[in-house]
């Protein structure tokens, strides 16, 4: 399965950035048509990005573009543009229903056929950041063999709510965990909503480590300085590697010595502790980041 930790977007009509996220190593590659472009550059923003897909491609770091969403009469010329064997799928914003993902799906099964591509290859990541969303969030998640993640957008929803950020983040704890859930129900990858302060690596890395601990598995950065620290707190450390190796040791000895739980360091170790602990293991995978990144 493809890790998907740090989803780097880069902004559509920045042709320069474009070109320098190809020299950068996230986890994803995510050139923008929706809200990081002005409405009246859409067009050739369209025409920048179809330009670097081979590019980014080349990298072998897949290329996830997002379009405009459902209602915004571009969506259409925004998957003509991209849908080719150069991307791994697309990600479509404030989806709201199961029906909506059929009618992407629908579009992704008319293109596919003229782009050279085997029907059904094109997967998708839709957003969930709306209030209807977050209601439906299981049957999105659900809805289509496309999908490999699910997407939460705190700005579009609190926008969809009334409701402003707080910076406490008490107004986005449901809905967040809500997409996890679903994500996680529906056997897809939870992603969670960008950091917007991109000079605050210290608020990045432990707005990461709380949406790890809540099921997410990776995160969207808006600043190449994100990518790192993203990965970092979506691997397990050290530590918990080697504690997670003493839990399954330990839980192999008892079940050799026909029981089910033990005990480490005060601690029950039963079935689900230790299932936890294989799981974290088998996740562990070393960073993969390119030093220019660290600025
Ligand atoms: C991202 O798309 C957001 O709405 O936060
Ligand atoms: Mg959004």
């Amino acid at each position: 399965m493809t890790l998907l930790r740090s989803l780097l977007f880069v902004p559509g009509n920045r042709a320069d950035m474009l070109d320098k996220a190809a020299g950068l190593s996230p986890d994803a590659f995510i050139p923008d048509m929706e809200d990081s472009v002005p409405a009246a550059e859409k067009a050739a923003a369209r025409g920048t990005i179809a330009g670097r897909l081979p590019r980014l491609a080349e990298t072998g770091i897949p290329v996830i573009p997002r379009v405009n969403d459902l209602e915004s009469g571009l969506i259409e010329d925004d998957l003509a543009a991209v849908v080719g064997p150069h991307v791994l799928g697309i990600s479509v914003g404030k989806i709201d229903s199961a029906e909506d993902v059929r009618r992407v799906a629908r579009l992704l099964d008319s293109l596919e056929p003229a782009a050279g591509l085997e029907s059904g290859s094109i997967r998708l990541i839709p957003w969930i950041e709306t209030a209807r969303g977050i209601v439906n969030a299981y049957e999105i998640c659900a809805a289509s063999p496309r999908i490999i993640a699910a997407a939460f957008g705190a700005e579009d929803f609190t926008n969809d709510m009334g409701i402003e950020r707080s910076g406490t983040d008490h107004e986005i704890a449901y809905p967040r965990a809500a997409v996890s859930v679903a994500a996680r129900a529906a056997r897809v990858t939870a992603l969670d909503t960008p950091f917007f302060r991109y000079r605050d690596t210290d608020g990045l890395r432990l707005d990461a480590l709380t949406a790890r601990g809540l099921g997410f598995r990776g995160k969207f950065a808006i600043h190449p300085a994100q990518v790192r620290p993203i990965i970092e707190a979506f691997s397990p450390t050290e530590r918990e590697i080697e504690n997670a190796r003493r839990v399954v040791e330990a839980f192999e000895q008892a079940e050799s010595a026909g029981r089910a739980s033990t005990s480490l360091d005060g601690m029950v170790i039963d079935v689900p502790v230790a299932r936890r602990a294989r799981a974290l293991l088998e996740t562990a995978a070393p960073p993969r980041c390119r030093p220019q990144e660290t600025a």
